[in-house]
Order: structure tokens, then C-alpha cells, then sequence
């Protein structure tokens, strides 16, 4: 799993990797050393940082179900993570600003531990593993900082603005003896989190790469008569068989006929069990996470491999507001101006269909679009499928249909990487609402609705990266009508061989 670097005995182990071997890719250790480096600039940059400040982060707990002792998969908790790279649960991590020393502190591990779990590595172990300057044990922790002479502990609580849930701060017995902050660094190792470098672009890189070859084997395979959840299960299978993927970076939606409209379906009491059927579109969004890097893709497609002529229109309206996302997509570009083109770009190819009639102008006065996509045009990814730093101190909330739903309305930067996913949805719910609503219901035509009622969605999304002039396009499955229909009509050996024109910058 680690690398050390030929013949070296490295201090801080520069040549230290995560490898899960075969085909995997190798994340170097300086992924975090560097992500380290910039924490610490940034915060040696605030007025409010005092020298001999330390950054003290606590990472994520080993769990059970419930009161049982069966563990429960660990996952890293993300910012520690994106800050050490740590795979073990129960440890700490220190940060002293100044110097950019990082030590991290260990559970000592009871001798049990060496019969039910193995070796008891020592603390050089992970002092190599994770290119660390020091490694001491958590009950070592009051002790160890305490001897550093700290001015102020900065510890991690803030607000997650997708779920509202607050960030666990660290603590340990002894804190009190310490002047903690624990307001500084959440917006400033957010914001850090938002840019993302060239290493963690590689990463995200890969697992694009995976996940949508792991789509396409999904298209190949489907077939009337399946269940949904076998083709979650192959996407799982092929992410984690060729991709070293042991989680994904969401539950599996897999929608099909009706349950495409369903924005997360796949949960628990509705756990991708429909049977799939000719004629159904098939709306799947799954991504695999490498090393705690996830991924957000969406491919909508006929179960049958042939689009109807509805389907088609439908999803032609929806691609061709993601190809004019992608085409407008640059630094300094307003997210929320992107959902508005999505939206308008929805309406106007509705109107065409027949589903809307009148003027589009007057359509986005009444908020039309959101009753088609309900959900915000897209949000960043990173190391949370939803990543942070959506809505830092003064970017506010739009609060109107749709644009609320919005995980960020910031400007674009170099080095974001976000979603993009404009869907069509025909939710009764929402449809029926609109068509009590007298300023709503003189755009639909009832008659030509009424066609496509049950059709359930299309969604198409894609994960990009913002460029020094536009963006660089992560996924690559096919997305055009015939592209879809030629792969889908391929034998199982031409998947191999598929290369989409549709993503390059159109
Ligand atoms: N997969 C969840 C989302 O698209 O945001
Ligand atoms: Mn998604
Ligand atoms: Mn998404």
C-alpha cells in the first residue's frame, strides 16, 4: 500500500504512495504535504493567526451497527483526510503554522488488537506511510502540544452548507490547559479544500476514468427483465474490481422507467429493486471514490439501446443545455448565470416539443424552468461528492425556485471542479402544483403534458475541471443520441473500443 522510495530510508519518506497495485493509481504523499504547505500560507496570511499557532484536527472514529460489534466499513473523515491522507480510524493530527511540521498521533493499540486485526505497527510505520515529521500515540497528545508551546490550538467547527451538520472539533483530555480558536480555520481550510491542485485533479482524473467505464460496462449489460440493482452491483463490481474502489461517493442511483424522476432514488426504502423494462429510460448516477476522491456521473439511456421519438427529444433538450454549460464555463463565469442558461435553454427546447407554449422571457419570470429541474444545475466535487466551500462569508443563497437548490453560487475559479447536470423531470407532484397555479399553467399545453406523465427523467452529468479559459471535461461516456445508440449496439467487445467525439469542448 505504501512505497518506499528505492534504497532510501527517507527522512519523512518523500517517496511514500497510496497503491492498491494492478491498474491503480498511486497518490503520492505529497498530495497532502502540499495541501499542508497551502493551509498553512494561508493562515500565516491572516491577521488573526498568532505565531505558534497549531492546526488540530481529529479524524474519524471506528463504528458498529448499532449496539453490536460488528465494525461498520471506516471512511476517513474529509478534512482530515484531505489535510494527512490517513486511511486508520482514531487518530489526531497537529499542524504547527509556522513551520508546517505536521505530527500525528496514533491510537496506542491494545495487544488483542494483534490477534483479531494484526500487526501493531510502530509509529515509524506511519511516520514512512503518510511522510509525517513526527508520530506519537493520542494519549500522548496533551503532552506532545503542550511541550510545543502553543499560542492557540485552531480547531475545526463550521457549518457544512449542503447538509447543515456542524464538523466534529477535536478535543482531548487536557484541552482546557490550551487557548483554542475554533472559528479561524473552518473557512480558511474550506477555501483551500474549493482549489484544487494538480495532484488532486490526477486523482480526480482516475476516478472519472473508472467510473465511466464502469457506466459504459452498465449500458452494455442492461437488458429488460434485470433488476436495477444488479446493474448497481456491476457498477460497484467493475469500480471496485478495476479500480481499487471500495466505496462509492453516494448511494447508487439507479432509476428506470418511472423511477428516473426520482432525483435520489436508490435509497433505502426505495433500494433500486424495480424490474427494468423495454421501453423504460434507464437514469443511473453513480461514482466511485479512490482513496476518499469521489465522482458524480449520470448517464440516461433507453434499456432497449433505442430512443423513442420522445425520449429522444427529451433528451436532446437536456444535452443541449449541458453542451451550452460547458461551452460557457470559464473563470469569472457566475454559477447561478450557468443554471439560468441551463433553464432557459430547457424552456425554449419544451416549447418546441409542445409541452410550453408562449414566450420563454415570461416563462423564467414565473420560475418554469424549476418545475423541470427542480434540483441546482451542479456543485463541486472533490473529497465529499457535495464538496465544501459552496457559500464562504458573503455569497448568499439565492432564494428562488431552483437557484435555492443551488450548493454554490459562486464565481468560477481555476482549479474548481464541479458537476454539471441539468436534468428534465415530469414529477406529478410538481406538475400538478403548476397547473393550479393560474400564472404557471397558461405556459402548458394539458394535452401534450398528459403524454409525457409517468416518463420519468433524463439527467446528464458530467464532472469538469475550471481551466486557465474554460474547462476540462473529467467524464467520457457517450452522450449523444447516436453515440449511445451505436455503443449500445455493439457486442461487448466494441466497448472496449468506443471513443466519444461529444466530449471534447464542443
Ligand atoms: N449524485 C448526487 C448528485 O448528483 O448530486
Ligand atoms: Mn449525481
Ligand atoms: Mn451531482
Amino acid at each position: 500500500m505504501t512505497e518506499r522510495v528505492q534504497g532510501g530510508n527517507m527522512a519523512a519518506s518523500v517517496g511514500s504512495s497510496f497503491w492498491l497495485g494492478k491498474e491503480t493509481l498511486r497518490v503520492p504523499a505529497a498530495l497532502f504535504a502540499l495541501n499542508r504547505t497551502r493551509l498553512c500560507d494561508r493562515l500565516r496570511a491572516s491577521n488573526n493567526v498568532p505565531e505558534k499557532s497549531i492546526v488540530l484536527l481529529q479524524g474519524g472514529e471506528q463504528t458498529n451497527r448499532y449496539c453490536t460489534d460488528t465494525g461498520v466499513i471506516f471512511r476517513q473523515e474529509s478534512y482530515f483526510h484531505w489535510t494527512f491522507g490517513v486511511i486508520e480510524p482514531d487518530c489526531y493530527g497537529a499542524v504547527e503554522v509556522d513551520s508546517g511540521n505536521a505530527v500525528l498521533f496514533i491510537p496506542r493499540l491494545p495487544e488483542s488488537y494483534a490477534v483479531w486485526m494484526g500487526k501493531i505497527h510502530p509509529p515509524e510505520h506511519f511516520k514512512q506511510k503518510y511522510a509525517v515529521n513526527e508520530v506519537r500515540f493520542t494519549d500522548e497528545l496533551s503532552q506532545v502540544l503542550a511541550s510545543k508551546n502553543p499560542s492557540m490550538l485552531l480547531t475545526l467547527r463550521g457549518v457544512n452548507t449542503d447538509s447543515g451538520s456542524v464538523t466534529r472539533e477535536a478535543s482531548f483530555e487536557g484541552i482546557s490547559q490550551f487557548e483554542v480558536n475554533n472559528t479561524i480555520l473552518h473557512p480558511e481550510i474550506a477555501e483551500c479544500r474549493v482549489i484544487k491542485t494538480d495532484m488532486e485533479l490526477e486523482v480526480l482524473r482516475y476516478t472519472n476514468k473508472i467510473s465511466s467505464e464502469a457506466h459504459k460496462e452498465v449500458m452494455k449489460a442492461v437488458k429488460a427483465g434485470m433488476k436495477e440493482y444488479e446493474l448497481e452491483s456491476l457498477f460497484e463490481h467493475y469500480c471496485y474490481t478495476r479500480g481499487g474502489m471500495r466505496h462509492t461517493s453516494y448511494t447508487c442511483i439507479c432509476g428506470s422507467g418511472h423511477n428516473s424522476s426520482i432525483l435520489h432514488y436508490g435509497h433505502a426504502g426505495a433500494p433500486n429493486e424495480k424490474t427494468v423494462e423495454d421501453g423504460d429510460l434507464c437514469l443511473f448516477d453513480m461514482g466511485g471514490e479512490y482513496y476518499c476522491y469521489g465522482s458524480d456521473i449520470t448517464c440516461t439511456f433507453p434499456a432497449n439501446g433505442k430512443f423513442t421519438p420522445d425520449q429522444r427529444a427529451v433528451y436532446e433538450a437536456v444535452l443541449k443545455a449541458s453542451r451550452a454549460v460547458l461551452n460557457a464555463v470559464k473563470p469569472g463565469v457566475a454559477w447561478p448565470d450557468m443554471h439560468r442558461l441551463a433553464d432557459r435553454v430547457h424552456l425554449e427546447e419544451l416549447t418546441k416539443i409542445g409541452i410550453l407554449r408562449g414566450n420563454v422571457d415570461d416563462m423564467v419570470k414565473v420560475h418554469m424552468g424549476a418545475l423541470f429541474m427542480p434540483h441546482g444545475l451542479g456543485h463541486f466535487l472533490g473529497i465529499d461528492v457535495h464538496d465544501v466551500g459552496g457559500y464562504p462569508e458573503g455569497v448568499e443563497r439565492i432564494d428562488l425556485p431552483g437557484l435555492r437548490s443551488l450548493r454554490t453560487a459562486r464565481a468560477l475559479v481555476q482549479g474548481m471542479v464541479l458537476t454539471v447536470e441539468p436534468g428534465i423531470y415530469f414529477i406529478d407532484h410538481v406538475l400538478d402544483e403548476a397547473l393550479a397555479n393560474p400564472a404557471q399553467a397558461c405556459f402548458i399545453d394539458n394535452e401534450v403534458l398528459a403524454r409525457f406523465r409517468g416518463f420519468g427523467g433524463v439527467r446528464i452529468e458530467d464532472d469538469i475541471a475550471v481551466t486557465a479559459n474554460g474547462m476540462e471535461l473529467l467524464t467520457c461516456v457517450p452522450r449523444t443520441v447516436e453515440e449511445i445508440e451505436t455503443f449500445m449496439a455493439e457486442d461487448q467487445h466494441g466497448a472496449k473500443s468506443f471513443a466519444s467525439n461529444s466530449n471534447q469542448k464542443p
